[in-house]
């Protein structure tokens, strides 16, 4: 399978959400990436279900639903209701991760775990077989623009490992400081979901921007 591409729309113009996710739909991009803060796991705030859903309306895309919040099993039926297709929960704010990830495939949603930069995939071991997809953080979560962490390469090694030996299929999503200068190393690593925000958007032709990541050279 060649990766999949997902724009992230935190780094959008939300004054012209409508005008990007069309963008977004006309371009070779496969998935929306919808990051959701809440001030509590992490220091900023994003939006909210009326975000989602209006974003939904206008995406022909899938929705890639990134919860970086405390608490996230009291919103996944509200973040379903708005449009997710998929979502991921961080391992950090989930202490009865295995019931959390229960209650999202529950949903009909395919589930992800997120680790943070210092968060070891070994920790996955006794979960890995029960989920689609792990997102590895390149940055600490929290903003967009943030420069990627090196360390990634290393963790991609471990859970390409892991997922070798008890879940062949998982996907396995990279996210933050992605760019033209480290997708192919990291595609190469066996990351095959790569998030983009400001590669994508501050770039003065988005859908080739996009285009150089899908296709890299
Ligand atoms: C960071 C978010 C990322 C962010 C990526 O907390 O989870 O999805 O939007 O943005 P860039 O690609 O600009 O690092
Ligand atoms: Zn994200």
């Amino acid at each position: 399978m060649s990766h999949l591409i997902a724009p992230s729309i935190l780094a959008a113009d939300f004054a012209n959400l409508q005008r990007d996710l069309e963008m977004i739909n006309n371009s070779e991009a496969d998935w929306v990436h919808v990051d959701i803060m809440d001030g509590m796991f992490v220091p900023n705030i994003s939006f909210g279900f009326p975000v989602v859903a209006a974003t939904k309306k206008h995406a022909t895309k899938p929705l890639d639903v990134h919860l970086m919040i405390v608490e996230p099993d009291r919103y996944l039926k509200a973040f379903k209701d708005a449009g997710a297709d998929g979502m991921t929960v961080h391992y950090e704010a989930c202490p009865h991760l295995h019931r959390t990830i229960q209650a999202i495939k529950e949903l009909g949603c395919r589930a992800g775990v997120a680790l943070n930069p210092h968060t070891p995939v070994a920790l996955l071991e006794d979960i890995i077989a029960d989920l689609d997809m792990v997102l590895i953080m390149s940055v600490n979560p929290g903003f967009g623009g943030q420069k990627f962490i090196p360390n990634t390469y290393k963790k991609l090694q471990d859970i390409k490992e892991l997922s070798a030996r008890k879940n062949p299929n998982l996907l396995i999503e990279v996210d933050g400081g992605v760019d033209q200068s480290n997708i192919q190393q990291l595609v190469a690593a066996g990351a095959n979901v790569l998030v983009a925000g400001n590669s994508v958007f501050s770039s003065a032709n988005q859908p080739e921007a996009i285009a150089n990541l899908k296709n890299p050279k």
